[in-house]
């Protein structure tokens, strides 16, 4: 058996040729994910992060057939409209990827040919003053990629204890000031809450001084937003729920942009490529139950210089891509 290591790498096909800007989001990595799903007519493809439809008009493109998942309704409608062309090729659903399996068992969907996720949040919904992803844009503290959900940036900065948003801030930004600035917050709305992005700007920059070229919110506004929309919870979610709906054969392509998710999807794929565990109490190893994959990525893949200086918000993706083994008749 080949040994990963042995596989060529998916790399460099991020060029002029492969820029995908649809106005609404420019696709991280497109040539690298054509490379690592390997397109062509017949096939069928899960994109569960539609988005503005980018890396699913590749695919398209290349003569597959893609079901396209994504939470946020004005996501699905924009990439409905630049994809309807393709007809009955392309169909959307609108859902979180967590529920995946229920989806695809819904539609009857089995034995796909990969399955691409491009996870957090696009473009678009970040510049949009009005969904209040953004500490540059006055807005509502908003942060729903799903805008049924009842759980909103206001809610959790409100309504949550000192000590939970200290652990949201430091868990999920990384930052070192978490405890402060959730001390800060809670003085705050002793008097008033916290409406609106600036508010929380407000708050957290009379804590953590400006340094530097990164702006001092950044890690409070990343860190509520993955506690808002639950993006990690999901992410485990959805890896797990779809592998059942993959050929043998098939790839599952994930791109992140940060650590916390990157490590989720390096052990999910790390748990499922070893044939055999081993632990130091045991006497030999043992058949591991998880082995279902073969990695085609043994580290991850970054854009090159030349696709991060078009497109800067490629400069933090990783993307990790595993096969699915056959099926044990
Ligand atoms: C980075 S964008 C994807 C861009 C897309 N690949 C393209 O080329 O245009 C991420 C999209 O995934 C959606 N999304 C993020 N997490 C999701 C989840 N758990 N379930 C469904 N959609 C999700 C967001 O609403 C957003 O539209």
């Amino acid at each position: 058996m080949r040994t990963p290591k042995q596989e060529p790498k998916i790399a460099g096909g991020g060029g002029d040729s492969a820029r995908v800007f649809s106005g609404y989001h420019e696709s991280v990595l497109p040539g690298e994910v054509v490379e690592a799903l390997r397109p062509g007519e017949g096939k069928l493809y899960i994109d569960g992060t539609l988005g503005g439809g980018g890396h699913a008009s590749l695919l398209l493109e290349a003569g597959a057939s893609v079901i396209g998942f994504d939470q946020d309704e004005e996501a699905l409608e924009e990439a409905g409209k630049k994809l309807e062309k393709y007809g009955e090729r392309f169909r959307s659903v609108r859902t979180n990827f967590r529920v995946a399996g229920e989806v695809l068992e819904g539609l009857g969907v089995r034995d796909v040919d990969g399955v691409l996720l491009d996870v957090g949040v696009s473009s678009r919904q970040l510049d949009a003053g009005g969904r209040g992803f953004s500490f540059r844009e006055n807005g509502p503290l908003d942060m729903r990629m799903d805008r049924r959900s009842p759980v909103t940036a206001e809610s959790v900065v409100n309504g949550e204890t000192q000590e939970r948003l200290s652990e949201i801030f430091r868990e999920y930004g990384e930052e070192p000031m978490a405890a402060k600035v959730a001390a800060r917050i809670v003085q705050v709305r002793e008097s008033r809450r916290l409406e609106t992005t600036f508010d929380l700007v407000e708050a957290v920059g009379s804590v953590i001084p400006k340094r530097g070229p990164r702006h001092p919110a950044t890690k409070v506004f990343q860190a509520l937003r993955v506690a808002v929309n639950d993006e990690l919870g999901s992410l485990k979610e959805g890896l797990e729920g779809f592998v059942p709906f993959l050929a043998g054969g098939g790839r599952m392509a994930v791109i992140t942009f940060h650590s916390l998710e990157d490590r989720i999807v390096k052990r999910f794929f790390k748990e499922r490529s070893a044939p055999e565990i081993d632990r130091p109490e045991w006497a030999q190893a043992r058949p591991n139950p998880l082995y279902s994959f073969r990695l085609i990525t043994s580290s991850p893949v970054a854009a090159t210089a030349a696709e991060v200086s078009k497109n800067p918000r490629s400069r933090s993706a990783k993307l990790r891509v595993a096969e699915k083994l056959p099926r044990k008749p």
